[in-house]
């Protein structure tokens, strides 16, 4: 099964407008000048989407959210709708990062509804899910998986509008990761469990991301797993250097 690559940055709460800008211009114009095989997508903060759309006109890199309320609107102050993010130009919305599930206490049932709201909306969901460094230590990192995505992946998702990302917490901004072996056992056991919610056919075409402290120097190693269809991309996804690089060592 050929499942392109997805080089995904998740600039979390990073950049103001000129460094924004400058930032997406930057992946823009190196990924307009080569032929990487494998598809972009960057996640500014909300305040600059509608900024940084503009910035990609013309390029193939697909624009993201990094949050979505699952309302369509109404009374939820500060929170920001799928149609919003749909009005805004934004093909995608990172759903249920790690950083959310822990700041903002939000677990798999509300990550579920936050999924289907957006694909009603028409958008795409980077699913996170990932174990804890003290659920490593206790050998739990599979059956957290599991239970992450049996209840926070919605049964409307398709090969389309749903990317798995796998962040073992422990490896988000530290500069560990996991062996390459540990990260193709996961990723296998995410895609058995995929399976048997959403069938073979879906489950074999879906793509599932590692994320957590994927820099150009371990890319290659970790991208190249037969399970491992991109990276979700925090830290290096704030250079531009290094963001193009990671794509150049992982795809062709
Ligand atoms: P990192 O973050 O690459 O800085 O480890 C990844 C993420 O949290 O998505």
């Amino acid at each position: 099964m050929v499942r392109k690559k997805l080089i995904a940055g998740n600039w979390k709460m990073n950049c103001l407008s000129a460094e924004g800008m400058a930032l997406a211009k930057d992946v823009a114009g190196a990924v307009k000048g080569s032929k990487f095989d494998c598809d972009f997508l960057i996640c500014p903060p909300f305040t600059l989407l509608a900024m940084i759309k503009k910035c990609l006109r013309g390029s193939k890199i697909a624009l993201g959210a990094q949050d979505v309320h699952f309302a369509e609107k109404g009374a939820h102050t500060g929170d920001i709708s799928p149609l919003m993010l749909k009005d805004l130009g934004c093909g995608y919305t990172i759903i249920g990062h790690s950083e959310r599930r822990v700041d903002h206490f939000e677990k798999d049932e509300l990550i579920n509804k936050k999924a289907v709201a957006a694909h009603n909306a028409g958008l795409n969901t980077v699913i996170c899910i990932g174990e804890t460094g003290e659920q490593r230590d206790a050998g739990k990192t599979i059956k957290v998986c599991e239970s992450q995505i049996k209840g926070s992946v919605p049964d409307d998702a398709t090969a389309k509008n749903t990317v798995i990302a796998y962040e073992p917490i422990w490896a988000i901004g530290t500069g560990k990761t996991p062996t390459a072996a540990d990260v193709e056992e996961v990723h296998a056991a995410i895609r058995k469990t995929l399976v048997k919610k959403l069938g073979k056919a879906t489950a074999n075409k879906m793509r599932i991301l590692y994320g957590g402290s994927v820099k150009p120097n371990n890319a290659k190693e970790l991208l190249s797993l037969p399970d491992v269809d991109g990276a979700l991309i925090g830290g290096a996804s704030l250079k531009a250097e290094d963001f193009i690089n990671i794509a150049k060592n992982a795809c062709k």
